[in-house]
């Protein structure tokens, strides 16, 4: 476990975004393998990392050795509780990171066989309790909402009528399934079960009410000047982050960026660090297919009260 076998996605632009420096205390929301922990700390940073899965904690130790660094293993929604107000910085790198896709046995990828899990906290229900017991309507919801899939009651309705025979346990059972259930491949550029093994994901670990939750976090963790970094790889995540740093940057549809705030409103909690979103270099997209669909979006936070301020 000494080599973290997940390359980190737009490493030099988060950092240049955040702008780590001695004196400063950087939350890293998504610790993974470290290596956004690790350039924070190397900047001469104080670092607080999350990671809900237990297993991240392997990555953690040469960092502690810094004395600079520790990790809490919790969902970053629940950062305030763990962290003093005033951070100068928080880092969101979403999703799933190679290890849990790459490890068969945490029954994330439709790719290699394994249990059908996704549980990124190794608790709760996983991914075959959902495809197991919810009804058609409920299955269809999730694939439609977190999934996209047009074909969403077509393959609620395959996954019903097989699971009657035998319950599902194994994810390329799973794949084989959906893939049948939509006729096959044809041609098709990415494989059927794409869009339903994402759509599990984000409905196993509450992954999109998780970032809402999140982001109003790092609001009212943030000191005046502070600042906070995006990265999102798909579009629902990145539709989140949009309307959020869209809303609290006081550039909400209805009102005009070249007018101030109306004055009943609450007042901007961000300014925008650069307009829309910044992507992977060529270099990077080049040797790094995870990181084709990055987007990075960053805002630096202003003097003014969080808007959902902890009740
Ligand atoms: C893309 S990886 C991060 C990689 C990291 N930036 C690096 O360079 O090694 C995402 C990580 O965030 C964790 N994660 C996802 N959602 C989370 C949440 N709501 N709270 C805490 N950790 C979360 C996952 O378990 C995973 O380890």
């Amino acid at each position: 476990m000494s080599e973290a076998p997940h390359v980190s996605v737009l490493l030099k632009e988060v950092v240049a975004a955040l702008e780590p420096a001695s004196g400063k205390r950087i939350v890293d929301a998504t610790f993974g393998a470290g290596g956004y922990s690790k350039a924070f700390l190397a900047a001469g940073a104080e670092v607080i990392g999350f990671d809900r899965d237990p297993t991240a904690a392997a990555y953690a130790a040469p960092l502690i050795a810094t004395g600079r660094f520790r990790l809490v293993q919790d969902r970053f929604s629940a950062m305030a509780e763990h962290v003093e107000p005033g951070v100068d910085g928080v880092a969101m790198d979403l999703g799933v990171s190679s290890m849990q896709l790459d490890e068969a046995e945490r029954g994330f990828s439709f790719m290699r066989d394994g249990p059908l899990d996704m549980r990124m906290e190794r608790a709760g229900p996983s991914a075959a309790d959902l495809v197991n017991t919810e009804d058609a309507d409920e299955l269809a919801r999730i694939f439609w909402v977190y999934g996209e899939e047009r074909k969403s009651r077509r393959i609620a309705a395959a996954l019903i009528r097989r699971r009657e025979e035998t319950p599902f346990t194994r994810t390329l059972d799973l794949a084989d399934t959906v893939e049948r259930a939509l006729g096959g491949r044809r041609g098709a550029k990415i494989h059927p079960g794409t869009r339903v093994f994402q759509a599990l994901r984000i409905a196993v670990n509450a992954e999109l009410a998780e970032l809402e939750a999140g982001l109003d976090a790092a609001e009212r963790l943030l000191a005046e000047g502070g600042r906070l970094a995006v990265v999102t790889f798909h579009s629902l995540e990145d539709r989140i982050v949009k309307a959020f740093f869209t809303e609290r940057s006081g550039r909400a549809a209805g009102g005009s960026r070249h007018l101030p705030p109306a004055a009943a409103g609450p007042k901007p909690t961000f300014q925008l660090l650069f307009n829309g979103a910044e992507a992977a270099d060529e270099a990077e997209a080049a040797a790094n297919p995870r990181a084709r669909s990055a987007k990075l979006r960053a805002g630096v936070r202003t003097d003014a009260p969080a808007w959902r301020d902890a009740a």
